[in-house]
């Protein structure tokens, strides 16, 4: 297997009182990709970051960002979120009834498109249009909190959903978040995910360089 593994650190759990310094030293620990948190306190019982912030951080670093949308209507802001930065935009199929035109719109503004799927989700629909996706983000928690127990049953979904792109031999980014850490990242990369966002398990640990590498070197003996 050569899949290519990427971490993704979620700034959901840095310290913003100084972001700027805390993305360097994801940077310097090896990160690939910024993972940014929007919640709208309608789809999620929380209300996190949005443009601004967004606008802000694409001038901090060169990381691709890559912005999960836990927002209702998700239509009505995604060219906004590209303009301001946003790499990779994932949205969420429960709030999203035509999953082709939703890719389309994101990949028409410029950004790679991203479907995601809450733990009680079946995948069927968004397997379904996986042909014109660039990845697939699978919740391992409830979405709307960092810090949360990891959803074990996750990695059947995980599992289950690498097997259907592999035997239409599809080669989609498959995303896991929420409640990755140290001592899970490699079954989840056993399970076939290859996109790791981690908040607490990177940022609640004194030293990112020597917890990135860690999670790498878990990652790659699977
Ligand atoms: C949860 C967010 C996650 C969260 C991950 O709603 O989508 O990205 O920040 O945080 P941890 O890794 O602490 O579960
Ligand atoms: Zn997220």
């Amino acid at each position: 297997m050569n899949r290519v593994f990427r971490i993704a650190p979620s700034i959901l759990s840095a310290d913003f009182t100084r972001l700027g310094e805390e993305i360097r030293r994801v940077e310097e620990g090896g990160a690939d990709l910024i993972h940014f948190d929007v919640m709208d306190g309608h789809f999620v019982p929380n209300i996190s970051i949005g443009i601004p912030v967004l606008q802000s951080l694409r001038k901090a670093t060169e990381l691709p960002i890559d912005v999960h949308l836990m927002i209702s209507e998700p239509e009505r802001y995604v060219d906004e979120f590209v303009k301001a930065g946003a790499d990779l935009v994932s949205v969420h199929t429960e709030v999203c009834r035509d999953l082709p035109a939703m890719a389309a719109k994101i990949r028409a503004a410029g950004a790679r498109a991203s479907i995601a799927i809450n733990p009680e989700t079946e995948p069927d629909r968004v397997l379904a249009c996986a042909d014109c996706l660039d990845m697939i983000l699978v919740m391992s928690v409830h979405p709307g909190f960092s810090g949360q127990e990891f959803i074990a049953d996750s990695l059947d979904k995980v599992r289950s959903i690498r097997r259907d792109l592999e035997r239409r031999k599809l080669d989609l980014d498959v995303e896991i978040d929420g409640g990755i850490k140290i001592d899970n990242v490699a079954d989840a990369a056993e399970a076939g995910a290859n996109v790791f966002v981690s908040g607490s398990g990177i940022f609640g640990h004194e030293d990112y360089v020597e917890i990135i590498s860690e999670m790498r070197a878990r990652i790659a003996r699977v």
